[in-house]
């Protein structure tokens, strides 16, 4: 590879879960760190970052192929330097660094604080890979938060030990580390002074975050989120996203006790069948998941639930996938996420015989979407008439519009006098399956 000029532009493409936009966030600020500034929308950028997700088909091909537009001035007209990070980066690392030249660095999502000097070496003609795994090093080293959003994410966990035998992420992003207490108190701290009203706490598994507070006591995420909540200008808080198999007593009365935990549940279920959840590795079963969900429903009544499902898991039978429909009629869920599933090479289902056809996991992803829309627009037709805050989040398509967020996390556009950031006093009025409009009744917070 030539010496070239060190970067004075970039942007980062994250694609995936909310993990890699928060990564992809502390990408950005370390480049700025460094004096290297975003390119503006339209703009070439010097230095372009993919931020890669390995969690389901053809995640690697979207790579070779973005890199081969950014190469071939279909992107842009000059090509930048490329960075490869995020999941694809860690587990096909080599590969593209053979497969693709015109790469100059593979950084995995545990070794991104180390993206300075690896640029360092692209100015000096080296090409560099970076796919250690050193648990805790990178937070440390990360420069603080600046540039935020008024919903803000912080990764209070990271990596996961459930090895469900479809998921990728055990390898990709390793063993479950929680990041301390004392760093997550402080970067909520500098998140709510930079603008920061709301924080999602995120995590693959960050319902089993274990730290010690102040005092020494060993405490789990609803403790975190009980220290959080104390700050007042901290006015909602999220996390995302949990496995049944963590959620304690302490975290289900946090939802009854704490007002600032917002009335929303993302827990995957993944199937409604339980040979299939055995088989998935999962360790709950239908019924055990229910009664969870009973006892969360018991302290927060007005609770959304959102969920994940997998169709067509190797060996699903058409009678095993109508227990998902039944699961989804059962819970009624506000919002969720479906997905077909898809072999991840190197995890243990994908090489188990009977694999499902397409079309046979096409026709149950459909029946199955038509349940989840069904309940989504009966839970949002059910929000209107209700008056609630609204986190403004940014403008909309149209003139005065504004769009945010719901206590419930739906999207709500509205129009009136206020800006992003101000928690808004919104009549709901009116539901789509997606989105509701409101009323501004008055803004409570700028
Ligand atoms: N195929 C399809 N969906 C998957 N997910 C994880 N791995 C796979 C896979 N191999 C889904 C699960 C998980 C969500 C983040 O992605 O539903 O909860
Ligand atoms: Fe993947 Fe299961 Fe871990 Fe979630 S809990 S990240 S689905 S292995």
């Amino acid at each position: 590879m030539q010496k070239t000029a060190p970067p004075k532009t970039y942007r980062v493409k994250s694609f995936g879960c909310q993990m890699n936009v928060y990564d992809g966030e502390r990408m950005a600020e370390m480049l700025a760190e460094k004096g290297i500034t975003e390119a503006l929308e339209g703009e070439d950028a010097d230095l372009v970052v993919l931020n890669t997700c390995h969690i389901r088909e053809k995640a690697a091909e979207k790579v070779y192929s973005d890199i081969g537009r950014l190469t071939k001035g279909k992107t842009q007209k000059k090509a930048p330097m490329i960075a490869v990070a995020g999941c694809v980066a860690q587990a096909e690392g080599e590969e593209i660094m053979e497969r693709a030249p015109a790469v100059s660095m593979v950084v995995g999502p545990q070794a991104y604080h180390r993206l300075p000097g690896m640029i360092d070496n692209a100015v000096n003609g080296v090409r560099s890979t970076d796919t250690d795994m050193p648990a805790d090093a990178k937070f440390a080293e990360l420069p603080s938060r600046r540039k935020v959003s008024p919903g803000s994410f912080l990764t209070i966990q990271e990596g996961c030990d459930k090895f469900c035998t479809y998921c990728v992420v055990p390898y990709t992003r390793g063993a479950e580390i929680s990041r301390p207490y004392s760093a997550l108190v402080d970067e909520a701290k500098k998140l709510v002074e930079a603008g920061a009203k709301e924080i999602t706490l995120l995590g693959q598994n960050v319902s089993a975050w274990t730290g010690e507070d102040e005092a020494g006591r060993k405490i789990g995420m609803a403790g975190l989120i009980r220290a959080l909540a104390k700050d007042p200008d901290l006015k909602r808080i999220r996390y995302t996203t949990s496995h049944p198999a963590d959620m304690d007593d302490e975290l289900i009365d946090t939802h009854g006790e704490i007002e600032k935990l917002m009335p929303y549940l993302h827990l995957p279920v993944q199937s409604g069948n339980d040979r299939v959840l055995k088989a998935m590795n999962r360790s709950h079963t239908a019924e055990s998941y229910l009664k969870l969900l009973e006892r969360f429903r018991a302290a927060r009544p007005d609770l959304a639930l959102s969920g994940d499902f997998i169709v067509g898991f190797p060996g699903e039978t058409d009678a095993e996938f109508e227990d998902t429909l039944k699961i989804v009629d059962e819970v009624r869920y506000a919002q969720a996420y479906s997905f077909k599933y898809s072999p991840r090479p190197g995890t243990p289902a994908a090489t188990m015989d009977d694999q499902v056809p397409l079309e046979v996991m096409d026709e149950r992803l459909q029946r199955l979407q038509a349940s989840l829309r069904r309940d989504q627009q009966a839970f949002n037709d059910a929000s209107v008439g209700k008056t609630c805050e609204v986190l403004v989040e940014r403008k909309g398509k149209l003139d005065g519009q504004w769009l945010g967020k719901s206590p419930w996390l739906q999207s709500v556009h509205f129009t009136g006098d206020v800006q992003i950031g101000d928690l808004a006093q919104v009549e709901l009025i009116q539901a789509g399956q997606q989105s509701l409009g409101g009323r501004l009744l008055e803004t409570v917070l700028a």
